[in-house]
């Protein structure tokens, strides 16, 4: 993906709306890739499942901790995108008291399969799914990329490293530091 512009799609979101009467003051709020990713420096890491354990014990928390060190980088924003639906998502974010790091819902798995990083995951009954990976994306082109070894179908394991968050502020250090 390196150098590639990420897919054109349209991400179904759903957020709270004040002016909607009820129990559930929530509405569809349809957002495209270039809401999220023209003319901004990004993170994106996508994961196999929301409320999985490395997901929600490791990666999503420690991205948004380290929110102030990728934006002292020159970073906009950090997404994380799994192929669940906004529902999920938002539970996910709302049960990791998590306001820096946004979550995208790729509940078809569009993006995902477009970024060639959908993979079966029916081992595990989690049908369809995106495998792990992370990637510095500058007004929508991926200019770094960090995919986890053994990508595959079925893969009995669920590797994690390279898509840290730790890992992938040491490259953009770097490469700032190259740059300068
Ligand atoms: C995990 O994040 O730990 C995990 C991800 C996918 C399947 C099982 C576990």
């Amino acid at each position: 993906m390196l150098g590639k512009k990420v897919p054109f799609v349209t991400f179904r979101t759903r957020v709270r709306d004040e002016s909607i009467e009820g129990p559930n003051p929530f509405r569809w709020d349809d957002k495209t890739s270039d809401d999220f990713f023209k003319g901004k420096k990004v993170v994106l890491f996508s994961l196999p499942g929301a409320f999985t354990p490395t997901c929600s014990t490791y990666q999503l928390p420690d991205f948004e901790k380290l929110f102030d060190d990728f934006k002292a980088e020159g970073v906009d924003e950090i997404y994380c995108i799994s192929v669940n639906d906004a529902f999920v998502m938002n539970a996910w974010a709302k049960a990791q008291g998590v306001d820096k790091v946004k979550v995208i819902p790729d509940g078809s798995g569009e993006f995902t399969r477009k970024m060639g990083m959908l993979v079966a995951k029916d081992n595990l009954g989690f049908g369809m799914r995106s495998w792990r990976y992370g990637a510095v994306v500058t007004d929508g082109i991926v200019e770094q990329w960090f995919e986890e070894d053994g990508f595959s179908d079925n893969c009995e394991t669920d590797p994690y490293g390279v898509s840290s968050p730790q890992n992938i502020l040491e490259n953009l250090k770097a490469s700032k530091a190259k740059a300068a």
